[in-house]
């Protein structure tokens, strides 16, 4: 095992609405802040009321979102900060410039929910509306998901209850050395 601990990393959980990434996030983070102290968790649904205020869904906005999300990450990281990421970040590529912006220490989770379970569970009232055509560009329903092809860590929610997902992601990150 390579000795990483006490170095930053970024745990990006990329997945569909309501897969579940907020959800383990929470958990992760509370283990982390217990074990590490220095954790920072980066929102989608909160980033996009304040840094990324004013942006939209369309593929430029996305990107745009990802991409500042990423930077901050990027600096907490090599500043020793636990940085937790939950995004949809639909596109690999975006994805991927924020792999080499933060390097051998971003993770990549990919929070797998099957779209009909994601739609069916509709935590938020979003799939109905996009369903009915009210919400457009809507991840899964009406707008593009590409599933990341090496993520670091699979995680199939429709599977296993939030506290075994999160378990999983604390055993990567001793595995990789980051927890002792
Ligand atoms: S992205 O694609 O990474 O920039 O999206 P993100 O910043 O994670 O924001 C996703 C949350 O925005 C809500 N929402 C939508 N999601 C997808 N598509 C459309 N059109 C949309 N409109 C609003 C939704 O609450 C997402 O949160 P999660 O936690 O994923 O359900
Ligand atoms: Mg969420």
């Amino acid at each position: 095992m390579t000795n990483r601990h006490e170095r930053g990393f970024t745990l990006w959980f990329t997945g569909l609405s309501g897969a579940g990434k907020t959800t383990i996030a929470e958990i992760v983070e509370k283990e982390l802040r217990e074990r590490l102290g220095a954790v920072e968790v980066l929102d989608g649904d909160i980033v996009r009321t304040n840094l990324s205020k004013g942006l939209g869904f369309s593929r430029e906005d996305r990107d745009t979102n990802v991409l500042r999300i990423g930077f901050v990450a990027h600096l907490l990281t090599r500043n020793g900060v636990a940085v937790i990421v939950s995004a949809i970040s639909p596109y690999k590529e975006a994805r991927n410039r924020v792999r080499e912006m933060i390097g051998e220490d971003f993770i990549e989770v990919y929070v797998d929910a099957p779209l009909e379970v994601c739609a069916e569970r509709d935590v938020k009232g979003l799939y109905k509306k996009a369903l009915a055509g009210e919400i457009p560009q809507f991840t899964g329903v009406s707008d593009p998901y590409e599933p990341p092809e090496n993520p670091e860590l699979h995680i199939k929610t429709n599977e296993e209850r939030p506290h075994q997902s999160a378990r999983r992601v604390i055993e990567k990150l001793e595995e990789l050395g980051y927890l002792q």
